[in-house]
């Protein structure tokens, strides 16, 4: 199976992007509060774990079936040098446990030279950046069971001349997978061109976004400089994150998800999140899966024969 062909499967609804690592919120608690069925809050989660995969085989028991998909953040697939074999290793044996039908990684790295920063560079805007990342992603879905999709990283400081919309839809076409664009960090990369929101969105393919993020951010000044931060579940989604996200969602014809990453929320912060992004998700989708140009959750394009 191609990486495309996930594009074809059926749109899974909202759910929220945890860290197992992390205390809160609690999957545990998040899964209990959820309920199941139609009424539940939300419909997947997306699990970012690292290292062994007893926590992943944990959540894949609590979850009782609800859709999971994987997010690792240790493949450094734009630097540039092959992913390191522990971290394949890891991220193979975490898609196992969580059953998820695909990874989601950012196009950025952590590590420089074997030393691990703790801090998060995105990728250099250049075109030989886009071929190291190519290459990466290509080796590493020859490997693992479930295929790696890149992520938009946030930005502060962007370095090279590409925008991150040509960026992502070159590495799109030249290795061959769909897309999960991160509304937030796009906003941080517009801010930093002194760019509106959506500029030049037409220029992605949009029938290449697999999952769309939003999350709680932060927009600071600094002797009037704007910088976006990024601070998950810890606050409030901004207005300008859920106007791009009605607008976007109903143009990605093969959308599958949209995850709200949620790190360090309370469960209740975290649930009333999901009700507010599923409000925005589900009345800018209505009228696409209406006239059967957008696939509902049951993955047939209601009312076409
Ligand atoms: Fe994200």
């Amino acid at each position: 199976m191609s990486a495309l062909d996930l594009l074809q499967g059926p749109f899974l609804g909202v759910g929220l992007g945890i860290d197992v690592h992390s205390e809160s919120p609690d999957f545990r608690a998040l899964l209990q509060k959820n309920g199941r069925g139609p009424k539940r809050v939300f419909d997947f989660l997306e699990v970012y774990t690292r290292g062994e995969p007893g926590l992943a085989k944990q959540v894949r028991e609590a979850a009782r079936g609800l859709p999971l998909i994987y997010h690792h953040e240790g493949l450094d697939p734009v630097y540039p040098r092959a992913p390191r074999p522990e971290a394949v290793k890891a991220a193979a044996e975490n898609l196992r446990a969580l059953q998820a039908p695909w990874c989601v990684e950012e196009l950025a790295y952590r590590r420089l030279d074997g030393r691990y920063l703790d801090f998060f560079m995105p990728a250099l805007l250049t075109e030989e950046s886009i071929r190291t990342a190519v290459a990466n992603i290509r080796a590493l879905n020859e490997v693992l069971s479930a295929p790696v999709i890149p992520e938009n990283p946030p930005y502060q400081l962007p370095v090279g001349d590409l925008h991150i919309v040509d960026f992502m839809a070159l590495v799109s076409e030249l290795a061959q997978v769909p897309l999960v664009i991160d509304l937030g960090h796009l906003y941080s990369f517009q801010i930093c061109r002194g760019l509106e929101p959506l500029h030049r969105l037409d220029k992605l393919p949009l029938d290449r976004v697999i999952e769309l993020h939003v999350a709680g951010s932060e927009v600071l000044n600094r002797d009037g400089i704007q910088i976006y931060e990024d601070v998950h579940g810890a606050g409030e989604i901004p207005q300008v994150a859920l106007d791009m996200l009605a607008d976007v969602a109903p143009r990605c014809e093969n959308l599958r998800a949209v995850t709200i990453e949620v790190e360090d929320a309370t469960v209740e912060g975290a649930l009333a999140q999901a009700a507010q992004v599923k409000r925005v998700v589900d009345r800018a989708r209505a009228g696409g899966v209406a006239t059967g140009r957008l696939r509902g959750s049951r993955g047939a394009r209601v009312g076409k024969k």
